[in-house]
């Protein structure tokens, strides 16, 4: 039973239990659900306190039941909070810590609320696309008021107890407790245990003097901000519901919208990020209990684009740095990029000046490997060479302490070629960056053959710490992320040459709900880079097709926003992508000099093949364990390469489209002339999955 019973003089206390926020999962809501039982039959008592064990009242509903048969069961979420409100002696709700979502409707269910200061409370249900589901958007405005409520029901952003206390005339919380929240939960049902009739919050009215306005402006307000989800306009109709019907049927009204939301595509795909970001942790031979290493210093090899960045993710999380470089310029050109980074913050008033000040006392520099040796983790981010990289491994195998995670940020070089520079390859391991490496939440961290468990391990705490979304990939060309990007890259530039302009691909993508498409992007991050791997790639397979636009591009020197001209053209200062005519007749020159007659392409084509060709190369990446699992792979899109969220990441968007339907499409791309039918071979994990009627997920 994930939840306990004790009884103090005339008080029972049911305690939840299920670690690591008190989920309200089958067994807890059963635990909860015997414990009102026992209290009611036990003439002894005369109140009951429910409270959270650890470190929450509680998180909420278990999110890995839904759609199960678990979630349904008896006693479930609404059948449970119905009994607490029907129990003939007074429940009081003693509030701590996490507060979120069921575990906020329940207490809402219960005659009292006593809470500790500094309690998060939310109802977070719209982000994973739904609504509160088991009455919060018919019992939060009656406690708060509409507008506080509404705010919270359709943000999911938490607020602290203390500031709903102030809340005049707010009757969510009863009673602040200071000190002990337990006794003084039990003192106050004590306090009240005689007091009759029990308070129910269901008898409570939601008003607003101008309901109708109101409504109508948060609609409109909401409708803005939330283009492409659902939820959030239907947070508003369930509070409206919630002023405008009796409770019961505001109740029936907000059960029907959770059900039609949990269907829909946009909160399958956030739920299945939500999900994957919690799975990408998880490393199947790794076991969770794995010892970890300490890391209380970290060192950062290079001091220019990446580096710098990467320092400053350990300096927000208060973890000291030392930079090394080869010449003190290079040092006090990064570590003046890193300060004007932190001014800008500052400037923005998103960073207090004491902080900057504490962040930057973190920071040392040096050009000697000796000011290092102590480093617990030292990442390099010295030049995309391998011999650069081998100079600088071997020197550290040479200087840093035994036990020092030795960790490389290249984005295309062997891992283990570069842990075999060392005699200690089990510490080696990628820790793949994405730029700029302060703002991307995504980490890839690259497992090399004889990286050692407790080194992974240790890195992917490390990443949590560092608040990235951390993802294992294993070793190949790319790893997971540009290895798929590079497809997609592929078929852009064969759609080029079929008759597409970039503006039109670009268009198409970013309509589907890219951030950029892949001609922005290309500007953005340089095509000479793109260029330079084209060059290598060329000599390692040479039988590779690429349209020989992007090279044409670099050729004329247009190597993108650095160079005020690329894919597109921009103004000096500006990040505007102004199509550009010179490229559109070098695109067509080239297109005729392949005697191609251009074919107009319509955008779900367009998506379509950019898309696939992510999907297909993932099918291969899962297969051949490069990743571990599906939901990988989307985490990496949705936090590294602007994939649309409510899509969920390719696999899941493949799985939502139907891989018998992307199988079917793919062999329609392979009979177009122009296009290249070995391309579009359907992965066989993804032939066999379609054939079979399965998804990646
Ligand atoms: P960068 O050229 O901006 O910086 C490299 C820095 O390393 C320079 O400041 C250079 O002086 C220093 N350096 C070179 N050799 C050194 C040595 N032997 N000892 C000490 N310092 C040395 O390069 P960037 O862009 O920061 O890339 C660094 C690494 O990160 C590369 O492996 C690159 O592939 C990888 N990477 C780059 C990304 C990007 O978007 N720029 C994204 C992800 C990874």
């Amino acid at each position: 039973m994930s939840a306990s019973y004790d009884v103090r003089g005339n008080v029972a206390v049911i305690t939840l239990n299920n670690p690591p926020v008190n989920g309200l999962g089958y067994d807890t809501r059963r635990g909860i659900a015997d414990g009102i039982d026992r209290a009611n039959a036990d003439p002894a008592i005369k109140a009951i306190v429910i409270t959270g064990a650890g470190r929450a009242f509680s998180g909420g509903a278990d999110i890995r039941e839904f759609g199960t048969p678990k979630a349904i069961a008896e006693p479930n979420l609404l059948s449970l909070i119905l009994q607490a409100e029907g129990s003939a002696k007074p429940i009081v709700a003693a509030l701590h810590s996490v507060v979120m979502g069921g575990g906020l409707e329940l207490s809402l269910g219960c005659h009292y609320r006593v809470a500790a200061a500094g309690t998060q409370i939310a109802l977070p249900e719209v982000k994973i696309g739904l609504v509160p589901g088991a009455g919060g958007t018919q019992r939060l405005p009656r406690v708060l008021g509409v507008e506080t409520a509404l705010n919270m029901i359709v943000s999911g952003e938490p607020v602290k107890s203390e500031m709903l206390a102030m809340i005049p005339g707010q009757k969510l919380i009863d009673k602040m407790i200071d000190g002990d929240l337990l006794a003084g939960a039990i003192a106050f049902a004590t306090e009240v245990a005689d007091k009759r009739p029990l308070p129910l919050v269901r008898n409570l009215k939601a008003t607003h003097p101008n309901a109708d306005g109101y409504f109508a402006f948060a609609r409109n307000t909401v409708k803005a901000m939330a283009k492409n989800f659902p939820a959030p306009a239907k947070c508003v109709d369930c509070v409206e519901a919630a002023v405008s019907m009796k409770f019961d049927d505001g109740m029936r009204f907000e059960r029907d919208t959770f059900l039609a939301l949990m269907l829909t595509p946009e909160s399958k795909a956030l739920r299945h990020a939500f999900l994957g970001e919690r799975a990408a942790s998880k490393i199947p031979d790794v076991p969770e209990d794995t010892p970890q290493r300490k890391i209380e210093k970290v060192a950062v090899i290079g001091a220019g684009t990446m580096g710098g960045g990467i320092s400053m993710n350990f300096l927000n999380a208060g973890i000291p740095v030392t930079i090394l470089e080869m010449k003190q310029d290079a040092l006090d050109r990064g570590v003046g990029v890193m300060r004007k980074n932190y001014e800008a913050q500052v400037k923005k008033g998103k960073l207090k000046q004491d902080k900057y000040d504490q962040r930057m006392a973190l920071l040392k520099t040096t050009l000697s490997y000796d000011d290092i040796k102590d480093a617990d983790l030292v990442i390099e981010a010295v030049f995309e060479e391998m011999g650069v990289k081998e100079g600088v491994f071997k020197t550290l195998d040479e200087v840093m302490k035994p036990g020092a995670i030795l960790a490389s940020n290249t984005s295309t070089l062997d891992l283990n070629k570069i842990a075999a520079f060392t005699r200690r390859p089990q510490d080696v391991i990628g820790t793949h960056f994405f730029s700029p490496a302060n703002v991307m939440k995504l980490l890839e961290v690259v497992r090399g053959e004889k990286t050692a468990k407790d080194v992974l391990a240790t890195v992917m705490a490390v990443g949590k710490k560092i608040k990235k979304t951390a993802v294992v990939s294993g070793v190949c060309d790319g790893f997971i992320g540009n290895r798929m990007i590079e497809q997609y890259s592929r078929q852009a530039g064969f759609l080029l040459d079929e008759g597409c302009t970039p503006v039109q691909v670009d268009k198409a993508i970013e309509k589907f709900g890219f951030a950029m498409g892949p001609f922005r992007m290309g500007d953005l991050a340089g095509n000479d880079i793109g260029w330079a791997i084209r060059k290598r790639r060329a000599v390692e397979y040479p039988d590779l097709k690429y349209s020989k636009t992007a090279d044409l591009l670099c050729e004329m020197g247009r190597y993108g926003q650095k160079a005020q001209a690329g894919w597109y053209d921009y103004v000096a200062g500006k990040r505007d992508a102004i199509p550009s005519p010179v490229v559109v007749e070098m695109i067509e020159k080239h297109r005729a000099s392949l005697g191609i007659t251009p074919r107009k392409i319509g955008d779900d084509e367009i998506v379509q093949r950019l898309v696939f060709a992510l999907v297909n190369e993932g099918a291969r990446i899962l297969e051949e364990g490069i990743a571990s699992k599906a939901s990988d792979i989307d985490m990496i899109y949705l936090t590294g390469y602007g994939f649309p969220v409510w899509r969920g990441g390719p696999m899941c968007y493949a799985d939502t489209v139907g891989l018998f339907n992307v199988v079917q499409a793919m062999k329609r791309f392979a009979q177009n002339p122009r296009d290249d039918a070995a391309f579009w071979q359907p992965a066989p994990l993804l032939a066999k999955l379609a054939a079979e009627g399965k998804s990646f997920t």
